[in-house]
């Protein structure tokens, strides 16, 4: 399984502890265990903030940084070997595990934390940790904060500056170093099987959650535990709900169906979206509005480059799109005119991307002081315009209702302009026909 080597964690945990203000202290959660219905729980995922800094998968953890302290920069609190609990549950790293396997200084048992970590923070400036985010840790972290004020008079000092880590944290994650390029590949390469598997399987009789299926069994197959987001299967004028997950729908003839559908490796998520028809064979109407997408794709790709800004790829998007269905009748009037007043919203409604990584609309600034931002080699993003036409849109001529276009990849910037993640899944008319004519042949 490709993942994320130990050392990089290591090396994550001094980058960040470099950039902290002396004197100071980090404080992360894990993610809580979520339930889901009773005595069942949702699948754990870990909080990708907590992932990034120590590659530890349990809940009921807590890391601390605080660079410079003579006995040991890193320490872990987290559960206690439990020989019933992990007879029931599943393993657990202990502290001798945090240690050994996980690369901390020093490990503690997470239910003496109260009596340990007020300790740690007392004597430091600054305390770094994600505010606002989780309320009960929020809460947690003024109590351990009013255990030293309580003993101010015996001369305990509290920290008199709490900062939030996200800034530091957050841009250190935009820009991917090539391990995390690496596993996002391997997400993208199993994610690209998925999607042509659900074009092979696609037969008219079928039902969205059938093509659903196909996505999961290469998802797992592949080793990925879970999808990076709820997949979106939706066909025919299904197509045109941006966020369509009740995926149960009957694929029929004539129907396009578009598939937004990704996979998770080692917290690093893929996004791909194709849209293609149930029979294997584009109508012409489908095939006009599927080639403008595909136009606005690559006039973004050739947009993202370093010193281009965020929003280039998005406006080149735009400018297509509008021309396009200027084009095909569906919007009338002066393309820069049409530009300006935003008239491609009603079809387009969406930004051409958002940046990518262990979160699938991955954390990151879009502007700089105001500006929008530069791109920079080692950022990874989407490109994804898409075209949808309502079911019941009176605007617009009949045979063009019910459409709804989405075509999406993976890119990473590099020093000459971007590399396409993605690629693995066809995505002309021509190559998709192709590929769903041969499955179809072999199928007969
Ligand atoms: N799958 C969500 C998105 O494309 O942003
Ligand atoms: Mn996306
Ligand atoms: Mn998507």
């Amino acid at each position: 399984m490709i993942h994320i080597p130990k050392a990089e964690y290591g090396r994550r945990r001094k980058a960040l502890m470099a950039q902290m203000e002396p004197n100071s202290i980090a404080i992360l959660p894990a993610a809580a265990v979520a339930i889901r219905n009773r005595d069942v729980e949702h699948v754990y995922r870990q909080d990708s903030d907590f992932q990034y800094l120590s590659g530890f998968p349990e809940p009921q953890a807590v890391i601390v940084l605080m660079p410079g302290r003579a006995h040991g920069e890193y320490i872990l609190f987290c559960r206690e070997r439990n020989a019933e609990r992990e007879l029931w549950d599943g393993l657990r790293a202990g502290q001798e595990g945090a240690i050994r396997d996980y690369g901390a200084d020093d490990a503690f048992p997470i239910t003496d934390i109260d009596d340990i970590l007020p300790g740690l923070i007392e004597g430091r400036d600054r305390v770094y940790s994600a505010m606002g985010s989780n309320p009960e840790f929020d809460r947690h972290l003024m109590e351990w904060i009013n255990v030293i004020r309580s003993k101010a008079n015996l001369g305990a000092q509290p920290p008199n500056e709490f900062v939030a880590l996200d800034h530091l944290l957050h841009d250190m994650r935009l820009y991917k170093s090539a391990a995390e390029l690496k596993v996002m590949r391997e997400a993208a390469r199993i994610s690209a099987q998925a999607h042509i598997r659900a074009m092979q399987a696609a037969r008219p009789g079928l039902y969205e959650y059938s093509l659903e299926a196909e996505l999961d069994y290469e998802f797992r197959k592949g080793g990925a535990k879970m999808p990076a987001y709820g997949s979106i299967v939706a066909a025919g004028r299904n197509s045109c709900i941006l966020h369509y997950q009740q995926n149960d729908a009957v694929l029929k003839d004539g129907d396009l169906v578009l598939i937004d559908a990704g996979c998770e490796i080692d917290c690093y998520a893929s996004d791909i979206t194709r849209t293609w028809p149930v029979s294997g064979k584009f109508s012409p109407e489908q095939k006009a509005i599927y080639e403008v997408v595909l136009a606005a794709q690559e006039a973004a790709f050739a947009e993202i480059a370093p010193d281009k800004h965020w929003n280039q790829a998005h406006e080149a998007t735009v400018r297509v799109i509008t021309e396009g269905l200027v084009r095909l009748g569906l919007l009338e009037g002066d393309v820069e005119a049409l530009i300006a007043s935003e008239a491609y919203r009603a079809f387009y409604m969406h930004r051409a991307g958002h940046w990518l990584g262990m979160d699938v609309h991955d954390v990151g600034e879009y502007r700089v002081g105001g500006e929008w931002r530069v791109l920079e080699v080692g950022m990874t993003l989407t490109v994804e315009p898409g075209i949808y036409i309502g079911p019941n849109d009176r605007s617009v001529a009949k045979k063009w209702r019910g459409i709804g276009v989405r075509i999406e990849d993976d890119v990473v910037v590099t020093k000459t302009g971007c590399e396409i993640l993605t690629r693995g899944v066809p995505k002309t008319v021509a190559d998709i026909e192709a590929l769903m004519a041969a499955a179809r042949a072999q199928a007969a």
